[in-house]
């Protein structure tokens, strides 16, 4: 099933669960991908048979990577100590130990955000910048990626950032989940948006903003209106980049 080239990615949200087989020359999907609904009870225990039953339908072969994005910090071989959007039992627990027993084999997890920075850095909007690169994902929550001249520095959770003015923490006021849920207005989003992209501006200069997540396929009616210095510009794998990032980077740790 997979080829040469290939590798599997699963990327894990707070709302679904999608995984393929990646091309990794093209940085897409090398066949459709799969989508199932995230559990309400988002459990080690239910997680973890998803996506033993993902690998076996895609038939993914003994020895080809298998990369997954998952919505928290992740450092192999040490417990999780923060949660924001699945369920809490998952703390304490290698998140990479409980996805490697569940497949019977080694498997590479990684952030969920800091997957789909890599894969614009690689194949899609941050293709060749230099400099640092700021990534985010607008979904459930916030999600970031910091990729300075194309090195990745892992796990920062700048979606948990203060807004100024009581405002709170910046995923709890703007993440898309949170425009559905007030039924906020684009321009009403961008105007919380602006807030956010103003104060990752003011304190890390970054040369480029990508903007992912589900909702970068509406970025013509947002992105126009967030009002920063700072190019910004739509995630070109919009939310194909946590599947094809978690693929690529599980490569990039076999050498
Ligand atoms: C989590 C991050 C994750 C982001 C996007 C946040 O709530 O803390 O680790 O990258 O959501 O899923």
């Amino acid at each position: 099933m997979i080829e040469t080239a290939q590798a599997f990615g699963i990327d894990i949200g707070g709302s679904g669960i999608k995984a393929a087989p990646v091309d990794l020359e093209r940085g897409d999907f090398a066949v459709p991908r799969l989508k199932v609904h995230t559990p309400e009870r988002s459990t080690p225990k239910a997680l973890a048979k998803i996506v033993r039953q993902a690998v076996e339908r895609f038939e993914v072969p003994e020895g080809a990577p298998i990369g997954i994005a998952f919505p928290a910090p992740v450092r192999p071989g040490r417990p999780l100590d923060f949660m924001a959007n699945l369920d809490k039992s998952w703390i304490g627990l290698d998140v990479t130990e409980v996805f490697s027993r569940a497949c019977g084999r080694p498997v590479t997890v990684v952030n969920d955000a800091d997957a789909a920075g890599l894969a614009e850095q690689r194949y899609g909007a941050a293709k060749g910048q230099g400099g640092l690169v700021v990534a985010t994902t607008l979904g459930t929550g916030i999600g970031t990626a910091l990729i300075y001249d194309g090195v990745l520095i892992p796990n920062t959770e700048l979606g948990h950032i203060e807004l100024a003015k009581g405002k709170g923490e910046a995923e709890k006021y703007a993440a898309s989940s949170v425009r559905d849920k007030k039924s906020l207005g684009y321009r009403k989003w961008a105007k919380r948006l602006t807030k956010y992209y103003g104060l990752l501006e003011k304190y890390l200069n970054p040369d480029l903003f990508v903007v992912g997540g589900g909702v970068s396929r509406m970025s013509e009616k947002f992105l126009p209106y967030i009002d920063v210095h700072t190019p910004i510009v739509p995630a070109k794998l919009r939310n194909q980049a946590g599947i094809v990032g978690a693929a690529y980077y599980a490569t990039s740790k076999l050498v």
